[in-house]
């Protein structure tokens, strides 16, 4: 038996030790954002999120993704910049390298929140894709990095997967209690 953690869910499945966990992710959890392409780290499709670092899932060995957090495409919030940039700049033609490249962008801006184009080149380097989308990617990345430096309109220090945290209101007075000055 294997304990997984992914996207925040507790899984424990019945599977080889042995096989690599983005098999498990997709045929045991049915988490089919993160795609099968090479499966020799050539190509980067897999590409998930261990303890934060962008890992190709092929090489992972799931035995040795227990008592890590894994998070796959499908444990990003719609309003993560880097969804928001990708979806305005229209990044994607087929489609198929796009979650390797979003989960690889992401670490990419975790770690360095204002990369140069040679940053953006170097860390996307190992994810391919063959529709050749690397200007608009790199655009995009560079559109998700000023939005997170504006701020507000996403919380970084939010863990992947977590909901954000609801924010204390006031309440207003009413104006039967404004008018008499009493207290609330
Ligand atoms: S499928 Fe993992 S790198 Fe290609
Ligand atoms: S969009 Fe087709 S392989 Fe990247």
């Amino acid at each position: 038996m294997i304990s997984l953690e992914v996207n925040g869910n507790k899984y424990d499945v019945e599977v080889n030790p042995d096989v690599p966990l983005l098999w498990v992710i997709r045929e045991h959890l049915g988490l089919t954002a993160t795609k099968y392409g090479c499966g020799a780290a050539q190509c980067g499709a897999c590409m998930v999120h261990i303890d934060g670092k962008a890992e190709k899932s092929c090489q992972v060995l799931v035995k040795d993704a227990q008592g890590k957090k894994i998070t796959t495409l499908e444990g990003i919030p719609q309003d993560h910049p880097v969804i928001k940039a990708w979806l305005s700049g229209n990044v994607p033609q087929c489609g198929y390298c796009q979650p390797g490249q979003v989960m690889t962008a992401i670490a990419l801006l975790n770690e360095k929140s204002r990369p140069s184009d040679d940053d953006i080149d170097d860390s996307m380097s190992g994810t391919l894709c063959r529709c050749g989308t690397y200007h608009r990617i790199r655009r995009a990345i560079h559109k998700a990095s000023a939005m997170m430096a504006e701020g507000g309109k996403h919380d970084r220090t939010r863990t992947e997967g977590e909901k954000p945290k609801k924010k204390k209101t006031r309440r207003k007075r009413s104006k039967k209690t404004k008018a008499k000055g009493g207290k609330q």
